[in-house]
């Protein structure tokens, strides 16, 4: 239930990534064998693609499928048309490659599909995967790094199954949702992961249709390392811990003294970690410090912008009060400039996503973030009745031709028109 690494072959200094969409079949582990999308050789889910900050990367993408569809990656700084956005369709039998240098920190990304309408229903039937990118950040080099051992990939999806044990999809446009109340871990129900004795790096994706979780560990202390965008300035311990969908975090769990689990509030157990006395890894040290994030400041903002995250019927979604619309490029962003950006709800619950950049939390509701989401982030949660002030720059890359976008994460609200697109001028 480990997703394997995708091996990259160097060709002419590019690492380069074969990553064909596929129709599958799997079995989550309730007997039946469900009707699936995955990338590469998996049944369910992609395999884990590793970056190394500093490479030039090429992927190519073929669609197998009879859909089109895109593929995106989220959290990357990549140029417009790299980024796998809506507009970058790859139609049945086509195959897309997207190339661009890996110019960000160590961070745990993922990517899945962002086709106009079904996003929800793509990753929902399983087409999502894994991205670490590495880095050479010295303090951070004996953090646990032995894939599959003592650094796990944790990618929480919730699924629904009817008495036949056959997947059911719906878009439910509601307030929070299609929260559905199957949980899977790398396409497992009920799953287990033997790791080895000792300090245990997770790396949890919420690829969630909905779902919000409030995680807590059974059995160890918890320490978060990294959030959405990489490492936080030193280790924080948590008693739990928010991941709305869309968010990633980093966590130590310590398995010397046994089993531990990973524990949803409403869900109950989501994953055990199991230790094996036997298994050998590489030295491993927690450092007190892991990276040096400079916060932005307020007075250095140069323009400022207010989304409002709006009902429009029972089932329908916008922002600014304007549905998604591919042909309408929403905002006009000046390159490098820091800007100040104001995001609320009146209704619902909802997360904010930003395509190409991180950005850093200034407020919410009035208050400054605590420490685990004082690093960078490229999603935030925005409950109905509150706000929440974002400091953003969008430095990199310029985009006259294919906008980016920033939507809500709740895939059946950004399907639904939560969604809108912007251009970096
Ligand atoms: Cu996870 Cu627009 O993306
Ligand atoms: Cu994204
Ligand atoms: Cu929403």
């Amino acid at each position: 239930m480990i997703p394997p690494l995708l091996e990259a072959t160097e060709v002419d200094g590019v690492m380069t990534y074969d990553l064909p969409i596929n129709s599958s079949s799997h079995d989550f582990g309730n007997g039946t064998t469900n009707e699936t999308l995955a990338f590469g050789e998996q049944s369910v889910l992609g395999p884990t693609m590793r970056w190394r900050s500093g490479d030039d990367v090429a992927i190519s993408v073929k669609n197998n499928l009879e859909v089109s569809t895109t593929t995106h990656w989220h959290g990357a700084d990549v140029p417009a048309e790299d980024d796998g956005g809506p507009h970058s369709l790859i139609k049945p039998g086509g195959t897309w490659v997207a190339d661009f240098p890996v110019i960000q920190s160590a961070a745990t990304l993922w990517y899945h599909p962002h086709m106009m309408g079904t996003t929800a229903e793509q990753a929902y039937f399983g087409a999502a995967g894994m991205i670490i990118v590495e880095d050479d950040n010295p303090s951070t080099q004996n953090l646990p790094a032995n894939y599959g051992v003592n650094d796990i990939p944790v990618v929480l999806q919730d699924k629904e199954f009817d008495d036949n044990g056959e997947l059911v999809f719906e878009v439910d446009a509601d307030e929070d949702g299609d929260n559905n109340d199957a949980i899977t871990v790398n396409g497992t129900l009920d799953p287990y992961a033997v790791t080895a004795s000792g300090p245990v790096r997770l790396r949890l994706v919420n690829a969630s249709q909905a779902r919000v979780y409030e995680i807590t560990a059974e059995g160890s202390p918890m320490r978060q390392i990294a959030g959405d965008g990489g490492y936080l300035q030193a280790p924080v311990e948590v008693d739990s811990l928010i991941l709305a969908p869309g968010d990633r975090a980093e966590i130590l769990v310590d398995t010397s003294e046994g089993t531990v689990d990973l524990v949803d509030g409403r869900i109950g157990r989501l994953i055990e970690v199991v230790p094996d006395t036997t298994a050998t890894v590489d030295a491993v040290e927690v450092p007190a410090s892991l990276a040096t994030i400079e916060r932005f400041s307020e007075d250095q903002v140069v323009a400022e912008r207010t989304f409002s995250l709006d009902q429009v019927t029972e089932d329908a979604w916008a922002i600014n009060d304007n549905q998604m619309d591919m042909t309408r490029v929403d905002e006009s962003i000046p390159q490098g400039n820091l800007e100040k950006w104001t995001v609320s709800a009146e209704v619902g619950i909802h997360t904010f996503h930003i395509h190409q950049i991180q950005f850093q939390i200034l407020s919410m509701e009035g208050a400054p973030p605590p420490p685990e989401l004082s690093g960078w982030e490229d999603n935030v949660l925005v409950f109905g009745g509150s706000e929440v002030e974002l400091l953003v720059r969008f430095s990199s890359y310029k985009n006259p031709e294919t906008p980016y976008m920033y939507h809500c994460h709740i895939l059946d609200h950004e399907d639904t028109g939560m969604m809108g697109q912007f251009e970096v001028v």
